[in-house]
Formats: C-alpha cells, sequence, structure tokens
C-alpha cells in the first residue's frame, strides 16, 4: 500500500467513521428531554465535525484525487479499463456520501440554533453512511464489478 493509499484509508476512518457515531449521538440528542444535557452537547458536537470528520473527509478527498491524477482517470474510467464498472459506481456513492454529510451538517446547524431536530432523520443517516461505507470497501478491495 502507498503513503496515499495509507492516508486516504485515515482520512475515511475520520471521515465516515466520525460521521456515523455523530449523526448516532445527535439522533440521541434529538430525543433527549433535559435542556441542560442537551445543552452540553452542543460543544461536543461541534467540534468532533469541524475538527474529525470535515478534516478527515478533505484528506480522503484530496489524497484519493492526488491517486486519481497519478494514475489518469482513463486508468479508472476508461471503457475496458480493469476497474470495469467499479470506479463510475464508487464516484456515485460518494457524491452521496458527501450530499448526506452536508444534510447532517445542516441539521446539526438547525438542532444547535433551534432546538430542533428529528432522531428518525439522524438514525436513518447514520444507517445508510455505514451499509454506503461498506459497500464501496468491499467493492474497492474485491473490484467485484472490474471489467
Ligand atoms: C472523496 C473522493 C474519493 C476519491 C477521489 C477516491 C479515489 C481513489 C483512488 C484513485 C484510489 C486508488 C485506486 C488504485 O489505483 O488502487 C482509491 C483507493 C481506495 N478508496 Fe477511494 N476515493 C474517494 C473516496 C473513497 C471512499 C468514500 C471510500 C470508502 C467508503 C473509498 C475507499 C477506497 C479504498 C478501500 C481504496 C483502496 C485502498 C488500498 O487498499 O489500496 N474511497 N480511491
Amino acid at each position: 500500500m502507498t503513503w496515499l493509499a495509507a492516508f486516504h484509508i485515515i482520512g475515511l476512518i475520520l471521515w465516515l467513521g466520525g460521521l456515523i457515531v455523530l449523526a448516532r449521538l445527535m439522533g440521541t440528542h434529538a430525543a433527549m428531554e433535559d435542556p441542560t444535557a442537551r445543552k452540553a452537547l452542543i460543544d461536543f458536537e461541534k467540534k468532533s465535525y469541524f475538527i474529525g470528520v470535515l478534516p478527515g473527509f478533505l484528506l480522503a478527498l484530496i489524497t484519493g484525487l492526488v491517486m486519481l491524477g497519478g494514475k489518469g482517470p482513463a486508468n479508472y474510467f476508461a471503457p475496458g479499463s480493469a476497474w470495469g464498472l467499479t470506479f463510475h459506481i464508487k464516484m456515485t456513492l460518494v457524491l452521496g456520501l458527501i450530499v448526506l454529510d452536508q444534510l447532517i451538517a445542516a441539521k446539526m446547524r438547525k438542532l444547535h440554533k433551534e432546538d430542533e431536530g428529528s432522531k428518525g432523520f439522524f438514525m436513518a443517516t447514520h444507517g445508510i453512511v455505514g451499509l454506503l461505507m461498506i459497500v464501496i470497501v468491499v467493492m474497492m478491495k474485491t473490484n467485484i464489478l472490474g471489467g
């Protein structure tokens, strides 16, 4: 494994691991009755997102793009390449993960500013992010849809 791939994985652990835990925590937060306990979580959740999840995303994105540029996009996307459909599907699912990340961040801001949020939304996104992560990692390591 190259240095870039190693830091790609470290970024993914911070980004997706952080997001999965944070979404579940905010689901619990949204359903809490005690106002003091709700308030106490705000600082922890903000720091987890901005000091863990966001830098992890940037690290995964930058290392991924550098690896992509290194071998050239044709290596991953051209018809007849060894990756077949794997990379097309991977990048589509990655886009989905980025949208989910931004939705969770927007709902986190609402929870912190207006003290309002739905437990169901956070628990559902917690599960979907986890599922997408499993699908992408298995696809990448097995190249099951390779050409
Ligand atoms: C943020 C955008 C991303 C880009 C641009 C990107 C791009 C890349 C590239 C170019 C490679 C090298 C493939 C090779 O030639 O061997 C790679 C490896 C990999 N990526 Fe990503 N990736 C991104 C996000 C993700 C996500 C979200 C996941 C998992 C949920 C993921 C999982 C992996 C895995 C498991 C590897 C194989 C690492 C190894 O063991 O060598 N990537 N990625």
